[in-house]
């Protein structure tokens, strides 16, 4: 009987939360690219790609923002057969509305820089951050590795609905889309001659780290993602030309940053949750459990396992040396925080509470950088010093759910309703909802049709 209140409390507690989040939702329709399979452009099961679009307006008519939508990868044929069944392979298995918050939203109380400007979510369905042209057909079986098709087909879709008279654009993304902006950004730079382009990766800036059991994991994960999808054609031709010994490490973004000559900026934690479990600590590389408990909940990390952490991040501010000194157009926002993907969140983005570096909000930060306001390149102290930061540490169940493999994470997807699943502790230490609350408020949302959120 207990279990059963506290059950209903549970329910009643995470949905006063929901539907917070659910009455200033901005919901905006999906487009199909019709015209995609004249250039050969389909998801990996032959579906046609998509996007949102929502419009802009006054002074923002002329100014255009694309953001890449995220999700993990799949590189190898089992994963990718596996991933074409699901949304993030298909766009029939898509929500067609998606939430636009955060960077998207239309409101200038939330979002000030970009509310008026058209706004535009490119949909993933490819599994290699739009990057790849290749095909799998064995006769029974076709997979498409079109991602690089599809970003052309969506371009060559809003040319004509006015982003080719654009002023001003921002190419975007977060996570797997936060690795395209660093493929794509130069070139579509070239594609708007007469605007002024500039991009921003929101942690997209995964590293070529060894694992704790020092395996590059990360970088034979990329290696098959970049043979098996064809993606090293579509590699910045500078960066490939200086790594001709292994071209495929352009994808890192640390090895193509200094050949991208777009105005870049770059947006992660330093404890990047995602690349906390995937790159630096991925299962393989904890068969003993080790580190369950510290994954779960930083206050559970040993002094040994900080230590890690931190040289985690000393690894990334060391990556980011040269373009921090040299560049001049760049921008960058390294909050010390456990977090993947803050940009597309109203909480993380812009809110009284959210994030901050000397008080700076990410949208400040980033709003200051686009707009030559000020020189925007902030590098927050080490954890734990930074009480401004949302933790988003991913639950035992999400752990189950997506964290065993990389080609199935799923970070990045809850939008505003993320940060909510968590109770935060403001001097930095985090306390994850688990079990049962989670499970609950998993199929709350599932029976009111939210379960793309996660
Ligand atoms: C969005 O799609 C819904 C359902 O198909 C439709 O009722 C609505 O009118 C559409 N909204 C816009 C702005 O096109
Ligand atoms: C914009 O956001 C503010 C702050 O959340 C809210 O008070 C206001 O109603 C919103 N405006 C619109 C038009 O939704
Ligand atoms: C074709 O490839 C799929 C996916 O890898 C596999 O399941 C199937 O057995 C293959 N068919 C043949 C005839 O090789
Ligand atoms: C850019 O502007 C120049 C000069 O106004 C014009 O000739 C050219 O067609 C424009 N290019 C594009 C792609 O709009
Ligand atoms: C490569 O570098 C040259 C010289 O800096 C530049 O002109 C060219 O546009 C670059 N190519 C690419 C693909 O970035
Ligand atoms: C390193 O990675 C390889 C290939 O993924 C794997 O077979 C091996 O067990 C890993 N070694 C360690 C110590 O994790
Ligand atoms: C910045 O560029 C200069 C000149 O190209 C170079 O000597 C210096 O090493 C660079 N700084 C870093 C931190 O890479
Ligand atoms: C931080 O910024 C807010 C406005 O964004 C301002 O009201 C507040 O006084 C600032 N706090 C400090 C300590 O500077
Ligand atoms: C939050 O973390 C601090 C620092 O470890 C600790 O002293 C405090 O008790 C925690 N508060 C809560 C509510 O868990």
């Amino acid at each position: 009987m207990n279990i059963i209140a506290v059950a209903v409390l549970l329910i009643l507690l995470n949905c006063r939360s929901l539907c917070i989040c659910t009455a200033q939702r901005l919901l905006v329709n999906m487009t199909v690219v019709r015209n995609a399979p004249a250039i050969g452009a389909f998801c990996l099961d032959g579906s046609l790609p998509a996007y949102h679009l929502h419009r802009g307006f006054g002074v923002g008519a002329r100014n255009w923002i694309l953001q890449f939508e995220g999700g993990g990868w799949c590189n190898d044929l089992q994963s990718c057969s596996e991933r074409a069944k699901t949304r993030r392979g298909s766009t029939r298995y898509m929500n067609k509305q998606e939430v636009f918050s955060g960077i998207l939203s239309n409101n200038a109380s939330l979002n000030p820089d970009f509310y008026n400007w058209n706004r535009v979510k490119l949909r993933y369905c490819d599994g290699a951050s739009f990057g790849g042209d290749a095909k799998f057909d064995n006769g029974t079986s076709v997979l498409y590795f079109r991602g690089q098709k599809i970003w052309e087909a969506i371009i060559l879709d809003l040319l004509p609905k006015g982003m080719g008279q654009a002023r001003k654009a921002l190419l975007s993304g977060c996570s797997a889309g936060g690795l395209s902006a660093f493929i794509h950004c130069d070139n579509f730079a070239k594609i708007l001659p007469n605007a002024s382009v500039k991009c921003l990766s929101d942690a997209g800036f995964f590293l070529d780290e060894k694992d704790v059991s020092l395996n590059h994991t990360m970088r034979s994960f990329y290696a098959n993602l970049v043979t098996l999808q064809g993606v090293e054609k579509n590699l910045n031709k500078n960066c490939t030309n200086f790594f001709s010994n292994n071209p495929k490490l352009c994808i890192f973004p640390q090895y193509v940053l200094r050949f991208i000559t777009t105005p870049f900026f770059i947006l992660n934690a330093a404890y990047d949750v995602y690349q906390f479990n995937h790159i630096l600590v991925p299962p393989s590389a904890d068969l003993l459990g080790q580190w369950k408990s510290c994954k779960l909940n930083t206050a559970e990390c040993n002094a040994k396992q900080i230590n890690i952490l931190q040289g985690f991040r000393g690894d990334m501010l060391v990556a980011l040396r040269f373009f921090f000194k040299n560049s001049s157009q760049g921008g960058m926002f390294i909050n010390s925080c456990f977090a993947h993907c803050q940009s597309e969140s109203q909480d993380t983005w812009f809110a009284v509470d959210s994030p901050r570096i000397h008080n700076k909000t990410i949208a400040k930060a980033v709003g200051d950088w686009y707009f030559n306001r000020d020189v925007t390149k902030q590098i927050d102290c080490p954890y734990p010093c930074d009480a401004t930061c949302h933790n988003l540490i991913p639950t035992a169940l999400d752990a189950r759910r997506f964290l065993n493999y990389l080609s199935e994470s799923d970070l990045g997807g809850c939008e505003d309703c993320q940060a909510r699943r968590h109770e935060e502790n403001k001097s930095g230490i985090i306390k994850p909802m688990h079990g049962l609350g989670m499970g609950l408020w998993l199929l709350l949302c599932s029976l009111l049709g939210l379960g793309h959120f996660f």
